[in-house]
């Protein structure tokens, strides 16, 4: 049992001991900080895994995964969209809230969603602060290499912590150039090579082939998160949906450690077959 040691501002009553003195802190639990993440570089691979909600949150913090994305895959697993492209600032922050008020350790990383960062620096700072300061993001992640640099140093420098996403990257891949596996080393390695020069603290590597993320890996000083890019990465990141079973649509390389939308409807059944047979309530 973890024994409390309560320390006291008050004097001791005469002739009770006199105990030193400490100042009481305030009883906040500190998040993990995106200079911890990085610091993992080359010591600890670790789990990354998305959540939309409390509840989901609060099990990938209990099941001692300590870095979640509240991506904008929201869209597709939880908001029935077919793309992330619709997806709002306003959207993100309402799940990201509800992340962060589900959790109290986890680094919440936040996705900014397709049109927040697009337009200026003023704009992106704008936007990437309004997650900070409503969602509780602790940081921000977007997509692109070299043509977004330029903004993640403009959030950098803001003090804004920064993931960069490379690869195939959601936001813009229904608009032209698809979901196939990235394989233009010299573009990936000059992309993350930006990215990391611009201050980014990690890279997302979405379906590059397993061998330029595994170049990519070893030249970057950041962590590599990779998600379809192969085992040389230093983190994995899988949306929550994909993970337990709760999405139809889940690609291929995500792996299904469980089958909940299958005990869900099961259960759903059962509750409906006691609703019309009287069995519910008892
Ligand atoms: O939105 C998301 O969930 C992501 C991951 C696929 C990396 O960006």
């Amino acid at each position: 049992m973890r024994s409390v040691v309560v320390i006291s501002n008050e004097r001791p009553a005469d002739g009770a001991e006199a105990r030193p003195y400490e100042p009481i802190k305030a009883a906040t639990v500190r998040r993990i900080t995106a200079s911890a993440i990085a610091r993992r570089k080359g010591k600890q691979r670790f789990p990354v895994c998305t959540a939309y909600d409390a509840p989901f949150g609060r099990f990938v913090e209990e099941a001692g995964i300590d870095v979640i994305l509240v991506g904008d895959s929201v869209g597709n697993v939880v908001l029935g969209y077919d793309e992330t492209t619709p997806v709002t600032v306003d959207e993100m922050i309402h799940h990201a809230k509800a992340v962060s008020r589900g959790t109290s350790r986890a680094h919440v990383i936040v996705d900014m969603p397709f049109g927040s960062y697009h337009v200026s620096d003023e704009d992106a700072l704008r936007n990437a602060i309004r997650m900070v300061k409503e969602a509780g993001a602790c940081s921000v992640k977007l997509e692109g290499g070299v043509h977004e640099a330029e903004r993640i140093s403009a959030l950098t420098a803001a003090g804004i912590p920064v993931v960069g996403h490379i690869g195939v990257t959601p936001q813009t891949a229904g608009l032209g150039p698809g979901y196939k596996m990235r394989t233009n080393r010299e573009r990936l390695l000059a992309d993350a090579r930006a990215v990391e020069a611009a201050g980014a603290f990690a890279i997302v590597l979405e379906v590059v082939d397993p061998q330029i993320a595994g170049e990519i890996t070893q030249m970057l000083h950041i962590p590599t998160i990779g998600i379809g890019a192969g085992a040389a990465c230093d983190a994995q990141v899988l949306v929550i949906h994909d993970l337990l079973g709760m999405y139809p649509h889940s690609p291929s390389f995500a792996k299904r450690y469980a089958d909940i939308g299958s005990v869900a409807v099961t259960a759903l059944r059962a509750f409906g077959d006691d609703v019309r047979n009287g069995g519910f309530p008892s």
